[in-house]
C-alpha cells in the first residue's frame, strides 16, 4: 500500500494527470486555410464554409459525379399504401429509380406517417443493420428503428437499407450498387466518391420524395444514423441543406470524433482506412498517423450543419468511438452557430452518463451502455426536435 502511495505521489509530482485529455493544436474554425480571420456570417458563407466543404469532399468523403444531382434522372414509384399500427399510421412503400449513364438502378424505402396533425415532422433513418431491424410488416420490432414509438410521438419516419445502395464489403469494389450505373471503377481517381457518400446520396433521394409528400413537413426533417450510418448522416446533412436536423449516433472516427486529442482506445485513421478503405476517398489514408498535425478536423465538418440542428451522441461503453472526441466536436463547432445569433452546445464539460445537454442548437447526450442506437437515443433526438417546436404546427 505504502509503495502504491509513493508511486502515486511520484506520478503527481511528475505532472502526470488523471484528468481527461484535452484537445491539442486544434485547427482554427474561424480562420481560412490561408490565415484570414472570419468574423461574420457573410464571410463564413461565402469563404470559409465553401473551402471546408471542398476540403472534406476531396480529403475524406470523395466527390460525387455531377450526373447524380440531375433530378430528371430520379423517379419515384409508390408500390403500396395502407393503414398500419392499429390504424394510427399510414404505411407507404416506395421505390426510387435512378437512370444512370451506364444503366438503371433502384432501391426501396418504407415510410410510416402518423394519421393526424398533418403535415408532420419526420426522421429519415439510414439503416446499417440487417433488414429485420426495419421490418415494414412490423412483425419484427427493433429499438434500432422504433417506428411505433416515433409515430406515437407525432413524427413520420422513412428508412432504407444502406446495403441496397452499395455493399458494405471491402471485396465488393466499385462496380456494384449505385456505383455500377454511374461510372466504371477503372475511371476512379483519388478524390472519387465512396460508400459513405453513396449511402448519403440515397438519404437525399428520400428527401426528394418527402418534398412531394403533402402529409410531411419537408422543412422539419432530420436524418439519423448510427456508427457508419452516423458518419453517413453527418455527410448527408453537410451536403444537403434541406435536412433541418441531423442525429449523429456513436459515429466515432470518420464521423464526429475529433482527431486532435489523444484517445488511445479509440479507432485511428490508419486503422479505419485499412479495414474500411471503400468508405472514403482514397486521399483520406494520407492522414494515417497524422491526426495531431492534419490541418482540418471534425468540428469544422460539424460546423457546416449550422445554423440547423445538430445532435451528437455517445455511449459510455463505446471507447472505440472516442466519446470525449465526439463531445469536443460539438463544443468546438459551436462558434459557427454564434455567427447566426444562436447558441451551439451550451456546456463546459461532458455531461454525466445518462444526461443530455440540449439548451442550444447542438444537442449532446451520453447514454449508459454499449455502442448502439436504441429507444433512449431516439427519445433524446425527439426531445430535441420537440424543444425546437417541431411538434407545433405549422
Ligand atoms: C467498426 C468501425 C467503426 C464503425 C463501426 C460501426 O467498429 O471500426 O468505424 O463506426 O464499425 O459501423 O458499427
Amino acid at each position: 500500500m505504502k509503495k502504491l502511495n509513493t508511486v502515486f505521489c511520484i506520478l503527481l509530482l511528475a505532472g502526470f494527470s488523471f484528468a481527461n485529455p484535452e484537445p491539442v493544436n486544434v485547427p482554427e474554425l474561424m480562420q481560412t486555410f490561408a490565415g484570414e480571420k472570419i468574423t461574420s456570417k457573410a464571410e463564413w458563407e461565402s469563404i470559409r464554409a465553401p473551402e471546408l466543404l471542398e476540403k472534406f469532399t476531396t480529403e475524406v468523403y470523395g466527390r460525387r459525379p455531377k450526373v447524380l444531382l440531375d433530378d430528371k434522372r430520379i423517379k419515384f414509384e409508390l408500390l403500396d399504401t395502407c393503414d398500419a399500427m392499429r390504424g394510427t399510421a399510414i404505411r407507404k412503400l416506395v421505390r426510387c429509380h435512378y437512370t444512370g449513364p451506364l444503366g438503371e438502378f433502384s432501391f426501396p424505402f418504407t415510410v410510416f406517417i402518423p394519421k393526424k396533425d398533418h403535415p408532420v415532422p419526420a426522421f429519415v433513418f439510414i439503416c446499417n443493420r440487417p433488414a429485420e431491424n426495419v421490418d415494414p410488416t412490423r412483425a419484427k420490432k427493433s429499438q434500432f428503428w422504433p417506428a411505433e414509438q416515433i409515430v406515437s410521438r407525432g413524427y413520420a419516419t422513412a428508412t432504407f437499407l444502406f446495403s441496397d445502395i452499395a455493399a458494405d464489403n471491402i471485396k465488393a469494389g466499385f462496380d456494384q450498387g449505385i456505383f455500377s450505373v454511374v461510372e466504371k471503377s477503372s475511371e476512379r481517381i483519388n478524390e472519387s466518391w465512396a460508400s459513405l457518400s453513396a449511402w448519403a446520396w440515397a438519404a437525399s433521394r428520400i428527401m426528394d420524395w418527402i418534398e412531394k409528400e403533402p402529409l410531411i413537413n419537408s422543412k422539419r426533417v432530420g436524418v439519423v444514423g448510427h456508427s457508419r450510418g452516423g458518419k453517413t448522416a453527418l455527410w448527408t446533412a453537410v451536403t444537403d441543406k434541406r435536412f433541418a436536423m441531423t442525429c449523429v449516433n456513436n459515429s466515432g472516427c470518420g464521423g464526429t470524433k475529433l482527431n486532435h486529442i489523444n484517445l488511445p482506445k479509440s479507432e485511428s485513421i490508419a486503422r479505419i482506412t485499412k479495414v474500411f478503405p471503400y468508405w472514403f476517398s482514397s486521399n483520406y489514408k494520407k492522414y494515417a498517423n497524422k491526426e495531431m498535425s492534419m490541418d482540418f478536423d471534425t468540428h469544422q465538418l460539424a460546423a457546416l450543419v449550422a445554423p440547423r440542428l445538430l445532435a451528437i451522441a455517445s455511449a459510455s461503453k463505446d471507447d472505440w468511438a472516442g466519446q470525449l472526441g465526439e463531445w469536443w466536436c460539438a463544443k468546438l463547432a459551436s462558434p459557427a452557430w454564434e455567427l447566426y445569433g444562436k447558441k451551439g452546445l451550451v456546456a463546459d464539460k461532458m455531461p454525466n452518463v445518462g444526461e443530455a445537454q440540449q439548451e442550444g442548437s447542438i444537442s449532446y447526450h451520453y447514454r449508459e451502455g454499449k455502442h448502439n442506437l436504441n429507444l433512449h437515443d431516439w427519445n433524446r433526438y425527439m426531445d430535441f426536435a420537440d424543444k425546437h417546436g417541431w411538434r407545433t404546427n405549422p
